[in-house]
């Protein structure tokens, strides 16, 4: 990223991190876990994952990601789901349609619901990861918990490619476009994945690169949906990206690349 872009970002997150008070913060991480929650990251603890939990980077209506470091001081990113709302269950079934994993969880278990949720989106990332995909780096997973590399800087996230877009120039816009692509190629053609939620709030801008994350709800090539998922994906940072640049390829183009990928 433009110095002078990064520079603002990272000013403007430490005097949003100021505002909220550490010790609101903490409050913030106690108030929302449950018990069996903080058994589990306990557990992370004991194995020498997790060695401070620091603060809330990100909380969804599902999920909470937070800052935490190593025993070796390493920044982590840990995202913990911690409710399975009525909408939330509602959103997945598209998801896991036909998904042996999912079958045979009593629809009153939504903890189980959440542990397999969990579940995917690490063996997800992990198999994008092994594919060379530029994903944060799996580091560990337990129950409801997922540890990941944390894109960012003394505790401050990289912003989203929703963020800092219209700050970032057109020869940066085309080069993270170019290398989106290519992202996506691995995802699709090597990982044997579609991301099946791919837009500007996936993708943040690190080290003057994209990074996808949040993955899922990605799926294999044989789900029914699959073809959908990734004309939607497509669709998405297509949208992005012509708004703000020429392209030099059209979204047919684009897609057809990939689907040529799909196994089915
Ligand atoms: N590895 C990471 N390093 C730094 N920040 C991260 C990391 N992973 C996620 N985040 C931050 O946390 C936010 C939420 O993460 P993610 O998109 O995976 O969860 P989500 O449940 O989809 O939440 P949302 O509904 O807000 O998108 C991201 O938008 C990003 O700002
Ligand atoms: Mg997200």
């Amino acid at each position: 990223m433009r110095r002078r872009v990064r520079a603002r970002w990272f000013k403007r997150e430490r005097e949003e991190a100021e505002r909220v008070k550490d010790r609101d913060l903490f409050k913030t991480v106690e108030e929302v876990f449950d018990s069996l929650t903080i058994d589990h990251v306990y557990r992370l603890y004991r194995k020498g994952v997790i060695w401070e939990l620091k603060g809330v980077i990100s909380s969804g209506k599902e999920a909470r990601v937070y800052w935490a470091k190593s025993r070796d001081g390493e920044d982590l990113a840990v995202k913990i789901y911690l409710s399975a709302t009525a909408e939330f269950r509602k959103s997945i079934k598209k998801y896991i349609v036909g998904d042996p994993r999912f079958e045979d969880i009593p629809s009153g278990n939504f903890r189980r619901l959440i542990y397999e949720w969990a579940r995917k989106e690490y063996r997800n990332l992990k198999r994008m990861w092994e594919a060379g995909v530029r994903v944060p780096r799996p580091i560990a997973y337990q129950a409801n918990i997922i540890v990941m590399e944390f894109l960012g800087e003394n505790g401050y996230r990289a912003p989203l490619l929703a963020e800092v877009g219209d700050e970032l120039g057109p020869d940066y816009l085309s080069s993270l476009f170019e290398d989106l692509v290519a992202q996506m190629e691995l995802v699709v053609c090597k990982a044997g994945l579609i991301h099946a939620d791919l837009s500007e709030y996936n993708i943040m801008v690190w080290k003057d690169k994209p990074w996808i994350i949040d993955v899922s709800q990605a799926v294999t090539h044989d789900h029914p949906y699959a073809l959908e998922f990734l004309e939607r994906d497509v669709v998405n940072v297509y949208r992005y990206f012509s708004e703000r640049i020429d392209l030099g390829v059209s979204r047919e183009e684009l897609l057809g690349k990939l689907r040529s990928c799909l196994r089915v």
